[in-house]
């Protein structure tokens, strides 16, 4: 039978993703539990977290009543059982499958049967994830694109075990979050990932072969293809060292030579260029904000 969802569960809560879903799902109405391991990482999502939403005040972009209601939704948690309240947890914990399948086991502790499990993955099966629970039917993949406050796209996925009505809600709480869910195969890197680790890897080798400057290349991009954010800008976003962790994890189960991280990424990462979040990397920042942008 199939439960309205009123409660919205976060995995990973005080992490770059999960802060910004934990936004997404309070500022769309639901009571929303943010929950992470690390009470350090919490503390700065949720000062993170205020100041995305006094930013959407001063730019006029939300009334300073729907903040302060979205604020009084989001509980922010270090005590897991505090879960067990919510009718969908969306995990964003670590891009590590022994990870993931450990949190699944104890979400099968406290939460109900009916509770759908949606994980945040960027490039691991929704079917081997899914293993890690007792309640396969129940776990969906929920991609969201960083930064998830800002960005609407949430590519949809069901696992082999998934069970239609499990699909079927997360699509229609996908749509009453105001994002706007695409479907794809349990692929490795989905749509979005299997064509960008590469693509973003070209664009790496490309300063690294000399071909132009990286202010260049994203220009190029940009105003060739009218893309509004060239790939090295999009890096240095997303982070260097993430990228790293991301071809590892997509050249693991691909095998793709081009999804392999380029020596000049793991050299930039060793002298600490990290992209926005440490002030550089491809390109230098006067501010280190990741929220807000
Ligand atoms: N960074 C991106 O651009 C991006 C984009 C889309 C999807 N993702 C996916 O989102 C997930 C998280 O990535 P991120 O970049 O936000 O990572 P992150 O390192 O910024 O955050 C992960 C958070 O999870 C917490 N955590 C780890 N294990 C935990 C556990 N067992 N229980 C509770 N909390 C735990 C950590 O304390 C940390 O705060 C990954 O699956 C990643 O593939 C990342």
């Amino acid at each position: 039978m199939s439960h309205s969802i009123t409660t919205i569960g976060v995995c990973g809560g005080g992490g770059t993703m999960g802060a910004g879903i934990a936004i997404v799902a309070a500022r769309a109405g639901f009571k929303t539990i943010s929950y992470d391991r690390s009470p350090d990482s919490l503390a700065s999502a949720r000062k993170q977290t205020s100041q995305f939403f006094d930013k959407s005040v001063e730019r006029g972009k939300m009334k300073p009543e729907l903040r302060d209601e979205a604020l009084a939704r989001l509980t922010i948690t270090s005590d897991i059982a505090e879960l067990g309240a919510c009718d969908l947890v969306i995990e964003a914990v670590f891009e590590e499958l022994g990870v993931k399948h450990a949190l699944l086991k104890q979400l099968d502790e406290v939460c109900p049967d009916h509770t759908i499990y949606a994980s945040n993955t960027s490039t691991l099966s929704i079917t081997e994830i899914a293993s890690g629970s007792k309640r396969p039917h129940n776990v969906v993949g929920m991609h969201f694109c960083l930064p998830a406050q800002l960005m609407k796209l949430v590519e949809m996925s069901a696992g082999i075990l998934t069970s239609p009505e499990t699909f079927k809600t997360a699509w229609a709480l996908t749509e009453q979050l105001g994002q706007i869910p695409v479907e794809t195969r349990d692929d490795p890197g989905f749509i979005l990932n299997a064509l960008l680790v590469p693509f973003n890897n070209d664009a790496i080798r490309a300063v690294e072969a000399g071909v132009a400057e990286a202010g260049d290349i994203d220009k190029a991009i940009k105003v060739g293809l009218g893309y509004k954010m060239g790939p090295l800008e999009l890096i240095d976003l997303i982070g260097l060292d993430t990228q790293i962790r991301l071809c590892e994890a997509f050249y693991g189960v691909t095998l793709d030579p081009r999804a392999s991280a380029p020596p000049l990424l793991r050299r930039m990462v060793a002298a600490g260029l990290t992209g926005r979040k440490s002030g550089r990397g491809f390109f230098n920042y006067g501010s280190n904000a990741m929220f807000g942008a």
